[in-house]
């Protein structure tokens, strides 16, 4: 089965070509971060207007890299959220419309499930109870999983996603948005010792995140203790040692909080998704951590917003609801997982 999908939810305007759900045929993918880097994060207005202008020609690129004819679709996948609505609208009404004039179904898919979907991609299936963990730029979330589309909400953030929180730090230490690569790229050169961080503690449910305050702890390591002190010089060398100690602390949090998460179910493998996931700090910390328990990274490409897992996981959702969604389905800003 062919599935044609469609991301659109923040700034990256995807198209994939899919079959079966592993397949990829093609995966196109046109980012807007560059307008977005002059304000320090997301413009929607402007993402939207790029968007516009990206989907035919990204839709068009698709197709030419597949080798395949759109009479050969048979399922027009799209992420109906979460997202930002003026965005997820755009997507979805491509969608609906290709759906209409190719006479195909529609299948709406939730963008943070996709997230952990595409590690399944080009690989076999992992084994199940898996924990699953989200941690892009607007999730942060512990699941227990059963099978694709069976899921138990074990934590998530009460503030800041993680990937929010390094492109915070990352606009403290003047770097670029996104932040995340750039925290990573000079943390190398760090000392993460230097500055004792702590990440957030939530006391009803303690394996939930808290990023907020460690962004203090930064602003207040780099501006003293009321946050607003002006002459304070900084060297790379203090940037680095503040980028090290707010990347070990943050990804760190994760480490032990699936290590706590796994200790009530007997957990056959680790399944990670998301932007953060990019982070070879983070990949050398489960490596190290969880030894004995199969770990499945997403593959090159597939961690950044992308459309593949969209099609890819539009497949199985078509298949377990043995048809596709009615042609007046809403874009969801907010959207549970499952
Ligand atoms: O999954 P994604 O594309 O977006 C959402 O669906 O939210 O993830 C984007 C996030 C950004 O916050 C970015 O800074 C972060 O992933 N990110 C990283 C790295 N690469 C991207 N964070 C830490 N280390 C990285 N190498
Ligand atoms: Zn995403």
């Amino acid at each position: 089965m062919l599935v044609l999908g469609i991301e659109s939810t923040c700034d990256e305007t995807g198209v994939a070509i899919v079959e079966d759900g592993k397949r990829i045929l093609a995966n196109v993918v046109a980012s807007s971060a560059d307008i977005h880097r002059q304000y320090g994060g997301v413009f929607p207005e402007l993402a939207c207007r790029r968007h516009i202008d990206a989907l035919l020609p990204v839709l068009d690129e698709a197709f030419r890299k597949a080798g395949v004819d759109r009479s050969e679709i048979d399922l027009v996948a799209v992420a109906q959220g979460p997202g930002l609505i003026g965005a997820l609208l755009i997507g979805m009404n491509a969608a609906k419309g290709l759906a209409i004039a190719w006479n195909k179904p529609l299948i709406g898919v939730n963008h943070v499930e996709a997230h952990l979907y595409a590690s399944f991609m080009g690989k076999e299936d992992p084994e199940f109870p898996a924990l699953g963990i989200v941690l892009s730029g607007g999730h942060t979330l512990l699941l227990k999983v059963h099978g694709i589309g069976e899921y138990e909400p074990i934590a998530t953030t009460v503030d800041d996603a993680i990937g929010e929180a390094f492109d915070k730090v990352a606009a403290l230490l003047s770097l670029p948005y996104p932040g995340g690569p750039e925290i990573e790229r000079i943390a190398r050169e760090g000392n993460p010792e230097k500055f004792p961080f702590r990440a957030g503690f939530v006391k009803k449910s303690p394996l939930d995140f808290s990023f907020s305050g460690l962004k203090t702890s930064v602003l207040y390591a780099l501006k003293g203790q009321n946050g607003v002190e002006k002459n304070i010089s900084l060297t790379d060398k203090t940037k680095a040692d503040v980028a090290a100690s707010f990347q070990e602390t943050a990804l760190g949090d994760v480490v032990e909080k699936a290590k706590k998460a796994i200790q009530s179910f007997e957990c056959r493998s680790i399944i990670l998704g998301g932007g953060v996931c990019n982070n070879e700090r983070l990949k050398k910390m489960f490596e190290v951590e969880f030894q004995k328990i199969p770990i499945l990274w997403p593959p090159k490409g597939l961690t950044l917003d992308n459309a593949a897992m969209i099609a890819g996981l539009g497949f199985h959702k078509f298949l377990r609801k043995e048809g596709g969604d009615p042609l007046d389905l809403d874009a969801l800003t907010r959207i549970p997982i499952g």
